[in-house]
């Protein structure tokens, strides 16, 4: 009689961005590996919420080298809907945890793997820990936000996206002698607006870390101005705040919230402080399409393969994380606690400092 395969599932939750599928082609290939399945669970914990659970039984057939390539998550992915408080119809919240945990351990899998940020893995941890079955987290978000790892995945392709966003505005701000002002996401966390900065030559890096005052930034485009070069290149993170210290956000349909705005309010005050012809770019979600670039790859791909050999080994409860050109793993609950935003005297900080960019402060 031969003994029933070995089953694992994995799902991608929160936000998307470049490299999940990269991701979840490791899984699968290091899984086949093992002579294991892999079974996808659609649209993050909300796959389970459906009886039967919405899934999708993943191979290297289906998996392939296209998928690699390609940007979103072929498993669907949701930011909204916490299963510990879920939103109902009638407008009440409601505990659907039990009904997640009772679809899962209907697929037969020994362990999930979640592929998530902060947010998505403490909620998977938490139905882990619930349901008792083991979990391992693998790091994704553009936000590059979470503690314990260098780099999440996502983060490098968002970076390049908005470098390459400055590639583009440079030759239009140098032909109309313009200041222009590009707003880049980030959420709470100043890392892709000072990576992005740096590399892709900005006057002016705007981060939540570190609180601005129009006077400077008006200041140092004047100098710019006075040195013999009519035009500047800004770059702002969603999460600044305004002048009265708040957040700007925008309401949307079902009464989200999101940071952004900060990019115009910039834009207007830096017009008149500098009697000068701004535009603003909003970036937006172009930052998380697209195709993974090649070091996104390259980290979904070790963290797909240590992921598996984690559950391989009976290690569970771990995140992958990337370290000092490794790949290692640590508590979950100890890659949640901390949410990394950019350190002031970082090297990235003093490197833009060292390089004459105004970060609003002096
Ligand atoms: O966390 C990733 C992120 O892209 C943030 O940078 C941004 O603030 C947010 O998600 C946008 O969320 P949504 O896709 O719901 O608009």
């Amino acid at each position: 009689m031969t003994s029933a395969k070995k089953r694992i599932a994995i799902l991608t939750s929160g936000g998307d961005c470049a490299g999940l599928n990269a991701v979840i082609r490791a899984v699968v290939l290091r899984a086949e590996t093992l002579g294991w399945a892999v079974v996808g669970i659609m649209d993050g914990t909300h796959g389970l919420l459906e009886t039967p659970a919405q899934i999708m039984l993943l191979s290297s057939k289906n998996v392939d080298t296209i998928t690699m390539r390609q940007g979103g998550t072929i498993l669907g992915t949701t930011n909204k809907g916490d299963p510990f408080a879920y939103p109902m119809p009638d407008g009440s919240l409601k505990d659907r945890s039990g009904e997640i945990i009772d679809e899962f351990k209907k697929l037969g899998c020994e362990a999930l793997i979640g592929i998530g940020g902060d947010g998505s893995l403490d909620i998977l941890s938490r139905l882990a820990a619930q349901g008792g079955f083991p979990l391992i987290g693998i790091p994704k978000t553009i936000d590059n936000d979470l503690g314990i790892t260098e780099m999440s995945v996502g983060f490098g392709t968002a970076v390049d996206v908005a470098t390459e966003a400055l590639d583009r505005l440079q030759p239009t701000a140098a032909s109309h002698d313009r200041i222009m002002i590009l707003e880049v996401m980030g959420r709470d966390a100043g890392h892709i607006a000072l990576t992005a900065g740096i590399a892709g030559g900005a006057d002016v890096i705007l981060i939540p870390e570190i609180p601005y005052d129009i006077k400077h930034v008006a200041a140092h485009i004047k100098k710019i101005r006075e040195n013999g070069r009519n035009f500047a290149l800004v770059v702002v993170s969603e999460a600044v705040r305004d002048s009265a210290g708040q957040s700007v956000l925008k309401h949307f349909f079902g009464g989200q919230k999101r940071m952004t705005g900060i990019g115009n309010i910039l834009g207007e005050q830096i017009a008149e402080a500098c009697q000068a012809e701004t535009r603003v770019t909003v970036l937006g979600h172009v930052q998380r399409g697209g195709q993974p670039i090649a070091s996104d790859r390259l980290l979904a791909a070790a963290f797909g393969v240590h992921a598996v050999s984690l559950i391989e080994q009976g290690k569970f409860n771990r995140m992958v994380a990337w370290r000092d050109r490794e790949v290692i793993d640590v508590p979950i609950a100890e890659a949640i606690r901390e949410n990394r935003t950019v350190e002031k005297d970082s090297t990235l900080v003093r490197t833009a400092r060292g390089l004459g960019i105004c970060l609003g402060d002096a």
